[in-house]
């Protein structure tokens, strides 16, 4: 829900016919988009708050927000939402990265996607920026297509399996939904990520026609929060009793250890059948010496934008922490494993760089 307006009312006690001088009742009256937009709030309702409302619930056709605000604390929710409704700039980069791919590097593309090029519309100066360089983004534009095309295989693979809930954490730019809609139509697809970054994408899928499909479910859910996603997840329609493919790309970084475990642990007790996929990074120092400086640059970027690496896994580590929070069996995926799958045949040389991430896939 979005803020649009605010009107400041000045309300006068009115009593037994008269207005009541010398005392004056002030209220933020926030309109809230869709609402109560356009609709006036200046009749007289009594002289103390609790009676202004009392009022208003005997006249249902006033319709007030009735929270209190003060002055401070509103303008800067207004502040905060309208900051907040903008896409996550890490999901940006990768989204361009997948357009980029399609654009700098020759056939055959490993993925094709260049929805989220479509959501953003960056201007025309977008591959000019730094993060964006061609030579120097190769091996990070690599390992993000592979991430995202093993993600997909598995998820094609599974869904001809049957399986039929598909959940996306930290889903960003994801666009399976929109480019396979063939595969997705026949699931439930829940897309979590952070409530602002997640309503920009509602209103840009449906600005573009690509409308957000009753199989397509967001739910919107900040991590560090320390609720549980899992009961959004249901209140969004997802069945406990049934399997679900999980996945969570270039996310497990962006939060604690502790953040990790918690969400490791809420989805190695889905029903049995169920998979995750999950990338992660491994510490710097170990990565190919070719990508360390880019990767210490995105290091240095990430915490400048506020949003950190907060976790690094080694393989074995990442290993150990699903075996603890409870899944059944799980392996590691390394870039040498990705690169058989997706570049053998190339001649460019692309490929994802070693030791940089990589992914952990555990079933229940
Ligand atoms: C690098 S993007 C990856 C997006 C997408 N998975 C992909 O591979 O294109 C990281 C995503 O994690 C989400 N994210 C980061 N911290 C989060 C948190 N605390 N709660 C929910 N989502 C979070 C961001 O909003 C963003 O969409």
């Amino acid at each position: 829900m979005e803020l649009v307006m605010i009107t400041l009312s000045v309300d006068v006690g009115y009593r037994r016919g008269k207005y009541r001088t010398g005392r004056f009742n002030i209220w933020l009256v926030v309109e809230l988009a869709g609402q109560n937009r356009g609709e006036g709030y200046h009749r007289p309702t009594g002289n103390t708050y609790a009676e202004a409302l009392r009022v208003c619930d005997r006249r249902p056709y006033w319709r007030v927000f009735r929270r209190r605000r003060t002055n401070k604390q509103t303008e800067s929710k207004v502040m905060n939402d309208k900051r907040d409704v903008a896409p996550d700039s890490t999901a940006a980069r990768v989204a361009l990265w997948r357009a980029l791919h399609i654009e700098a590097d020759s056939l055959p593309h490993v993925l094709e996607d260049a929805i989220g090029l479509k959501l953003l519309a960056p201007d025309e100066g977008w591959r000019s920026r730094g993060d964006m360089d061609p030579q120097f983004t190769r091996p990070f534009r690599a390992s993000i297509v592979a991430r995202a095309r093993f993600i997909e295989d598995l998820v094609v693979e599974q869904a001809a399996r049957g399986l039929g809930q598909y959940v996306i954490l930290g889903a960003g730019l994801d666009s399976f939904a929109q480019r396979r809609p063939e595969i997705a139509s026949h699931l439930k697809v829940f897309e979590i990520d952070q409530p602002g970054p997640q309503a920009w994408k509602r209103q840009r899928l449906i600005e573009l026609g690509f409308g957000v499909p009753d199989w397509l479910r967001f739910v919107p859910v900040d991590f560090e929060a320390g609720g549980s996603w899992r009961d959004e997840l249901m209140t969004a329609g997802f069945d406990e009793s049934k399997p679900a493919i999980v996945v969570s790309t270039g996310v497990s970084m962006y939060l604690t250890k502790e953040a990790n475990a918690a969400t490791l642990r809420e989805v190695a007790a889905l029903a049995p059948g169920s998979t995750l996929a999950m990338t992660f990074l491994l510490p710097l120092e170990l990565a190919d010496p070719e990508v360390r400086p880019g990767l210490e640059m995105a290091e240095k970027g990430a915490r400048a934008s506020g949003t950190p690496f907060l976790s690094f896994f080694t393989p074995p580590e990442i290993l150990a922490l699903a075996h603890e929070t409870g899944f059944r069996e799980a392996r590691h995926v390394s870039a040498p494993d990705l690169t058989q799958r997706y570049f053998m045949d190339r001649t460019d040389g692309l490929r994802p760089p070693n030791n940089a991430e990589e992914l952990l896939v555990a079933n229940t």
